[in-house]
């Protein structure tokens, strides 16, 4: 592989990323094993040479919009064709696990196809591609030529990708799990990537220690059921989650811990006892419950009941009083009835969520949902959402109201809406904004909040750290 263009110019890669944390997550480390093939970062898919879409496919909506993008990239390709360059569109992700060959019959322009436990191997497939091309089968590729690799390979990735670079505004995912066994009826998680693995206990708090040395206060630990962590540990022993974080805590210079996404029938004593005990351990916790409805749990197979959820509510709470909770809700789940919404609805105003996300169930093919005949109408779900957020809504608001008159820890991150602002979070995750100099970014300073909204707060930095700064 070439470090450069032929017209000399550095070699640029878009990366798009959809879904959830574990893509972001992702997106860098692919940006990791590019860069020694001299790829640069692009701001935009017409700067690039290269362009990696990451795709989800948790609900239709979402593998939807993969193909009408890899539509506007295929003309970009023809562009770029007449100009006499090259242009690769590469799949990535969990489209591109789900769906394989059939991206590459739908959009003959895409060049790769590759999988999210196999992206180690991008300077591996690029090489093919260029070695088609070479043979000169690239300018008028019969469709469907493009190279696949969507294998569950028996290396771990972990172990063949270079060193995370670049820490965005002083905060860092670190993925410590990957893959579901659990099955739930609606998702396509466990088949999209595969089965529970934990990384060895070394390589995560190695990992770790890279980020905090280079400038992370705040690490995000990441698992699509990152509680049902098991990792190896130095000894042979196996760590749980709350081992694991009470380890990374200790290292100097870590201010902020968080772990995400967390399944309540993971929620063991230990871990619930560290966020009384790990000062680091920040005071808000996703904890997905999908469904206030025992029979509709159930029927997902979540393997718990609403009172469990409720129980382990309760003692994350009684471990860390100021502990705020989120959660992941489906509406219209086959066979939900009015009733069973209703427990849901009951369910929420018992907890009472300081953020949560709502979705319409979306049927997923090959999920065992999928094949239920009792499917949900459309109209029931629109309106049973609206229900919802209104009153996820309304939590949110008097959460976000609670906090005004308090002074609180802000890390910022980024401009903010109006001239001269910057936005940060508290360690609640509320977005704070507040009149400040960009040198901040990176850096937590207190901030006394002065008005609560529906998403953000307004807010005033007190410290005076930010003298020193400004
Ligand atoms: N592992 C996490 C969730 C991963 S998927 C957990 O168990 O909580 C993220 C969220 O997408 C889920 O919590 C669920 O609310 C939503 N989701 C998953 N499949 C869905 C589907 N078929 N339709 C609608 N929402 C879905
Ligand atoms: Fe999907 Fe359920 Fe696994 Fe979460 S626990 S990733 S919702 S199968
Ligand atoms: Fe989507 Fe895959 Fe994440 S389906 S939610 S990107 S694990």
């Amino acid at each position: 592989m070439k470090d450069v263009r032929t017209d000399g110019q550095p070699k640029r890669v878009f990366i798009r990323t959809y879904g959830c944390q574990m893509n972001v997550y992702d997106s860098d480390r692919m940006a990791d094993v590019l860069r020694p093939l001299g790829y640069a970062l692009a701001e935009a898919a017409d700067q690039a040479d290269l362009v990696v879409l990451n795709t989800c496919h948790i609900r239709e909506h979402a593998s939807e919009k993969v193909y009408s993008e890899l539509g506007r990239l295929r003309d970009l390709k023809t562009e770029r064709r007449a100009e006499g360059r090259d242009y690769t569109i590469a799949v990535a992700g969990c489209v591109a696990q789900a769906e394989g060959e059939e991206i590459l019959r739908r959009q003959p322009a895409v060049d790769i196809v590759v999988g999210p436990q196999a992206y180690h191997r991008f300077p591996e497939l690029l090489a093919q591609v260029a070695r088609k091309s070479a043979a000169g089968g690239s300018k008028n590729r019969m469709p469907g030529a493009g190279v696949l690799d969507t294998e569950f390979p028996p290396e771990s990735k972990f172990d063949h990708l270079p060193s995370p670079q670049g820490i965005r505004a002083g905060s860092a995912f670190l993925s410590i799990q990957e893959g579901c066994d659990k099955f739930c009826t609606f998702c396509v998680v466990p088949y999209t990537r595969g089965m529970e693995y934990s990384r060895p206990v070394a390589a995560v708090l190695a990992e770790a220690r890279q980020l905090v040395a280079a400038g992370a206060l705040e690490l995000t630990v990441l698992g699509q059921n990152v509680n049902a962590y098991h990792g190896e540990g130095p000894d042979g022993s196996t760590w749980s989650l709350a081992r694991l974080v009470r380890a990374i805590g200790e290292i100097p210079g870590l201010a902020r811990l968080r772990y995400t996404t967390s399944h309540p029938r993971d929620m063991d004593d230990d871990l619930i006892a560290a966020h009384g005990e790990v000062p680091q351990l920040m005071p808000y916790l996703h904890l997905p419950v999908q469904s206030g409805s025992n029979r509709i749990l159930d029927a997902m197979n979540r393997g718990h009941d609403r009172d469990l959820y409720l129980r382990i509510v309760e003692r994350l709470r009684n471990a860390r009083d100021n502990l705020a909770l989120s959660s992941d809700f489906i509406v219209g789940f086959p066979g939900e009835s009015d009733a069973d919404f209703d427990e849901t609805m009951r369910l929420i105003q018992q907890v009472g969520f300081a953020s949560a996300y709502a979705f319409r169930y979306s049927r997923r093919p090959g999920t065992p949902g999928a094949a239920l005949t009792d499917q949900v109408p459309e109209n029931v779900k629109v309106a049973r959402l609206a229900a919802l957020q209104a009153l996820l809504g309304q939590q949110a608001r008097a959460f976000n109201e609670s906090k005004a008159g308090t002074t609180v820890p802000v890390l910022f991150a980024e401009p903010g809406r109006k001239a001269g602002q910057i936005m940060g979070k508290t360690p609640w995750l509320q977005s704070v904004y507040a009149q400040g100099d960009p040198r901040l970014f990176g850096r937590i300073v207190d901030v006394r909040l002065i008005e609560g909204y529906a998403n953000s707060l307004l807010g005033e930095i007190v410290t005076g750290d930010y003298e020193v700064a400004a």
